[in-house]
């Protein structure tokens, strides 16, 4: 296997022998030959993941779930630091869920990595160990949907089940001409359809990564058909609509949030509360506030909702500025401010234990080194990065630049 290196570019599209050049093979009468092609094309242009070097069961999981909604190359530097710490089932069955929240941190969608440890036990206590191989096995598993459960099953077990992601929906409306929008139910249908008819026997396992490596490297947003092995297969090409398959489906709204956030700091130590389990940023740690209401000035509104939500009463002590973060469909906008106890006697020594907590929340007086350990969500960990750069710079009454929109 090699890098995309290698790719050449070919004659538009694909002359294969004895076909005229701009012929077409209609996609659903030569399957074997389209199903070789694209072997042929993964076995010289697949990329050399480290996963691939053995497809082993339990790194096919933690690579599916970290590749879903992420990039390649940011999804091979989160596998490489999760097996150093986390080698196997065993390893991860006994994982805290700070930590594993921790190296997970940034990927988003925290609920899938919230379950990895549980699957783990389920595989340690009923499977003894061993990764279950069958789809309906798979399945069972928490957190692992239809899609995880195909590509462990085809990917590490060459189970003839085909795997339909984003890539290969990509892929086959454009080749198959898929002319409804691909969020619907008769397009969904037909797609999967359409990708289990051409999964060859005893060749899942290339055949899937092939088909979604294709949709990574060359039929993707913007296609590359003169690089294409399917080129001669594809209708959407010679249809001359590749740029219009597939038919988007409806776009999710964009949520605009506005919200402050409080650094409460007395003494070395910094407060901290645990999220809810469920909704955005299930668990991670955060630097307590709320929402601002329309009209509202930030500043108020985040005393208010400190003192509803810690129980504390607190001053401001500076305003560190905006910071401006995308998260699924969520556009935040987060004022930042420092704070200080309003009663700060004792500032040299423990901090106090926070009042009960109404909503029973997990809260802690840390350190910044502690902080660094904790897996807390994007825009709070910029707003710590801004502060503590240098691990203990501006503990005291320093002043800290003021940042917009970072
Ligand atoms: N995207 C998600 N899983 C993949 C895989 N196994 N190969 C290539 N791209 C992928």
């Amino acid at each position: 296997m090699t890098g995309t290196s290698k790719e050449q570019p070919i004659p538009l599209p694909l002359a294969l022998p004895g076909l005229e050049r701009g012929s077409l093979l209609p996609p659903e009468k030569h399957i074997p030959q389209l199903r070789m092609a694209l072997l042929e094309w993964f076995a010289a242009h697949g990329r050399p993941l480290p996963w691939r070097a053995g497809y082993a069961p339990y790194e096919v999981w933690i690579s599916e779930v970290m590749l879903q909604q992420t990039q390649m190359d940011r999804g091979v530097e989160y596998f490489t630091r999760w097996m150093r710490r986390f080698p196997n089932v065993a390893a991860l069955a006994v994982a805290s869920e700070d930590e594993v929240l921790r190296l997970w941190e940034g990927l988003g969608y925290y609920s899938r990595a919230r379950r990895l440890p549980e699957a783990a036990r389920r595989i340690m206590e009923r499977h003894g160990g061993i990764f279950p191989s069958s789809l309906s096995e798979l399945r069972a598993l928490p957190g692992v949907g239809e899609y995880t459960a195909a590509a462990v099953a085809s990917i590490a077990f060459n189970e003839k089940i085909p795997c339909v992601d984003a890539n290969v929906e990509r892929v086959l409306a454009r080749v198959f001409n898929v002319d409804s929008p691909v969020g619907q139910a008769a397009a969904a249908e037909r797609i999967r359809c359409l990708a289990r008819s051409l999964v060859p026997e005893g060749k899942a396992r290339e055949h899937n990564q092939a088909v979604m490596e294709l949709g990574a490297l060359i039929c993707g947003r913007k296609a590359r058909c003169g690089y294409c092995p399917l080129a001669a297969f594809c209708l959407g090409l010679h249809l001359d609509v590749v740029h219009l398959r597939p038919v988007p489906a409806k776009k999710a709204g964009v949520t605009q949030l506005v919200a402050a956030t409080g650094v409460l700091r007395h003494g070395k130590r910094i407060f901290v509360q645990k999220r809810p389990p469920s909704g955005i940023w299930g668990n991670l740690w955060e630097f307590p506030g709320g929402g601002v209401e329309a009209g509202e000035d930030p500043q108020e509104a985040l005393l208010r909702a400190f003192r509803q939500e810690t129980g504390f009463a607190v001053c401001p002590v500076r305003r560190y500025g905006v910071i401006r973060h995308g998260y699924t469909t969520y556009r935040i906008t987060l004022h930042c401010f420092g704070l200080r106890l309003e009663d700060e006697a004792g500032a040299g020594g423990l901090p106090p234990a926070a009042p009960a907590s109404a909503t029973g929340r997990d809260r802690r007086w840390v350190t910044p080194e502690e902080l660094a350990a904790l897996p807390v969500p994007a825009p709070h960990r910029k707003l710590a990065e801004r502060i503590f750069a240098s691990g203990t710079r501006d503990c005291g009454s320093g002043t800290i630049p003021l940042f917009q929109g970072i």
